[in-house]
């Protein structure tokens, strides 16, 4: 265990590159599975749940090398199609084995993810989502059982645009008999990048990035050489750290398009922004102005930004709103931020900050990943010491977090429980 400890009030300065994506490399790292000879994954960003799901491929018979960013997967001794609790529970996004190992053996054993601090993610859609495709489905004692002697393609409506289950259809769906058409399918970016990633194997996959996606099934598909899109939510990250120091921060290796809703709600909260090929420039003010924000599915402003956005408002000049429409309950984090002195009530999925203009350091503990972001961004601007507990949660999503801090002038130690 470690925890992080932030000596506060430095204004970030300089320049922060941005590492690839955790959401797309962990759907994008099954799915070259379905490849029939080797793939080569770049701008593979260096984290946890990326190491993580490296040994679960590897637990299942495939080989892979990982060399700091670049991932090769070689799928030939992957002949399992049982995916065990004890790898899934490391991993949630390893549910995305329930699409490729169904497309790859016509059959997949998979443990149940868990929900865990952002609220219960049932998964009633992917199960939808492939029966629709002709599938038996059956849950029972903790693992989703999987059968299907031939996948067909079908419509599917999904209630919500869920993520996970857009992602684990087109995978199903990829080798599939016939066309499969996904309404009100998710369109955040890394969605994209897995269609294009299947496409470059040989699928036929259009729409990616609108709510109709339209999948024409394929025997078999290829190895490929695919390089990561640009993770948006660690970028918002740092460009939250520097509103919320007052900053001046470049963040680069970004695709800017992705970051738009980012973009305009931090122009909103007084911060200056220039944006120009892959970077953009983030100039904060002293303190931000008060801000309303909804969390809503992607070109919306994205949930996994609404924790470190809130900590940049616990300073703000006034009263600000945050409502989560994502997840039933991604505020409970909030307890940490009022431990500095942040002074917000929570009423359901609404959080009402009324900024002060001062936090003060205190110890507190990372409950999920985009908290434990929310804790970092709080701890730069609060006054005096905060220590971060469970740094290993941050570092889940968070390349070099430390060294990148560091690099913009924050005045941060990483400490060995
Ligand atoms: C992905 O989760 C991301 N994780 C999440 O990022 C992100 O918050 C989320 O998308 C929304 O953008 C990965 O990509 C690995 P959803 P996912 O299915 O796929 C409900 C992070 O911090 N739902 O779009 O689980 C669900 O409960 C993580 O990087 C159902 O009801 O998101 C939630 O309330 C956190 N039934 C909402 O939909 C289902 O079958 C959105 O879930 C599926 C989802």
């Amino acid at each position: 265990m470690a925890r992080l400890v932030i000596r506060g009030r430095n204004r970030l300065k300089g320049k922060v590159r941005i590492g690839g994506s955790k959401n797309s490399s962990v759907a994008i790292i099954p799915a070259v599975l379905l490849g029939e000879g080797e793939s080569t994954l770049e701008n593979v960003p260096a984290i946890r749940d990326v190491k993580v799901f490296a040994q679960i491929l590897k637990d299942l018979g495939a080989l892979v090398s990982l060399n700091e960013n670049t991932m090769t997967i070689s799928p030939n001794g992957f002949t399992s199609h049982v995916a065990p609790y004890d790898l899934v529970r490391k991993l949630r996004a390893s549910y995305y084995l329930m699409g490729v190992l169904l497309a790859k053996f016509g059959k997949a054993e998979v443990g149940l993810p868990g929900g865990c601090d952002i609220g219960p993610r049932p998964i009633d859609q992917h199960l939808k989502g492939f029966r629709a495709l002709g599938a038996d489905v059956s849950v029972e004692g903790g693992v989703v059982r999987l059968y299907a002697n031939k996948l067909q393609g079908a419509p599917i409506y999904l209630d919500i645009p869920s993520v996970g289950a857009t992602i684990n259809i087109m995978l199903a769906a990829s080798m599939a008999e016939g066309t499969t058409v996904i309404e009100n399918a998710a369109k955040e970016p890394h969605v994209v990048d897995l269609a294009n990633c299947l496409n470059s194997m040989g699928a036929r996959i259009k729409g990616a990035g609108t709510d109709i996606i339209r999948i024409k099934g394929v025997k078999s598909l290829k190895g490929t050489c695919h390089s990561i899109i640009p993770d948006d939510i660690e970028a918002a990250t740092y460009m939250m750290a520097a509103v919320a120091t007052g900053g001046d921060v470049e963040v680069s290796g970004v695709i800017t398009k992705h970051l738009e809703p980012v973009v305009a709600k931090l122009r909103e909260a007084g911060a200056s922004i220039e944006q120009d090929g892959d970077f953009v420039r983030v100039i904060g003010p002293d303190r931000p102005n008060p801000v309303n924000v909804k969390t809503m599915p992607y070109p919306g402003f994205p949930t996994d930004a609404q924790q470190p956005l809130t900590a940049v408002l616990c300073r703000a000049r006034g009263v600000s709103m945050v409502h989560e429409s994502v997840y039933e309950n991604r505020l409970g984090y909030v307890s940490e931020l009022v431990k500095m002195g942040a002074n917000i009530k929570v009423q359901g999925r609404t959080a009402v900050i009324e900024g002060t203009d001062r936090l003060v350091g205190s110890p507190v503990t990372a409950t999920d990943l985009r908290a434990g972001a929310s804790l970092m961004v709080a701890g730069l601007s609060a006054e005096g010491t905060t220590d971060i507990y469970r740094l290993e949660i941050i570092e889940r999503g968070y390349e070099s977090v430390v060294e990148k801090l560091k690099g913009l002038g924050a005045d941060v130690t990483r400490v060995e429980e």
